[in-house]
């Protein structure tokens, strides 16, 4: 039964468990960020909250492109759990700097995929991977340029607010604050 369920699709076992882990990992991020606003919200900082949703619509997008790829080629996209999700956070920028360690976490993530997909002669694959590599060079500006503005304002006084008022100005490739 096993065999005859492969020949429907041109993915290995490996590379759409891979695909499915990751879509996994897509879906945690998503509720992370979701996690991340509702924390902002709840201290004030509004513009951060709005983009840590807007970053929270982005990873479900990419969850469900991945999830789209995988049932395209024939194979079973599992729909995720998604558990162990924080909500608290030890400061405003230590939310910040999750976001971050959570970015780069995601790109090693697609350099390994890439990387299976290459060994596994996987090239459907590697291709469609490429977008993601793409998509995180920007998702890891914006996450670092978000971090910098708390060493480039300061927290002090109504730095903290002056921070959060910024994070909406940033934009990929037009560099952080005016
Ligand atoms: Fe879907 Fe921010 O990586």
């Amino acid at each position: 039964m096993k065999d005859l369920l492969r020949l429907r699709t041109s993915l290995s076992e490996e590379i759409e468990t891979l695909l499915n882990e990751q879509i996994k990992v897509e879906a945690h991020s998503s509720a992370t960020y979701l996690a991340m606003s509702s924390w902002c919200n709840r201290q004030g900082f509004d513009y951060s909250s709005d983009y840590f949703m807007k970053q929270s619509h982005e990873e479900r997008e990419h969850m469900l492109k991945l999830f789209t790829y995988v049932n395209d080629l024939g194979g079973h996209a599992v729909s995720p759990e998604v558990t162990n999700i924080p909500q608290e956070f030890d400061s405003f920028r230590d939310v910040f700097e999750k976001a971050l360690q959570q970015e780069i976490f995601v790109t090693q993530q697609f350099n390994r995929m890439a990387d299976r997909c290459f060994k596994a002669k996987d090239f459907m694959t590697f291709q469609f991977l490429q977008w993601f590599l793409k998509e995180q060079v920007e998702e890891e500006y914006v996450a670092r340029r978000a971090l910098e503005l708390f060493d480039v304002i300061g927290e002090e006084g109504t730095g903290r607010w002056e921070i959060d008022k910024n994070v909406r100005k940033i934009k990929y490739g037009e560099g952080a604050a005016e």
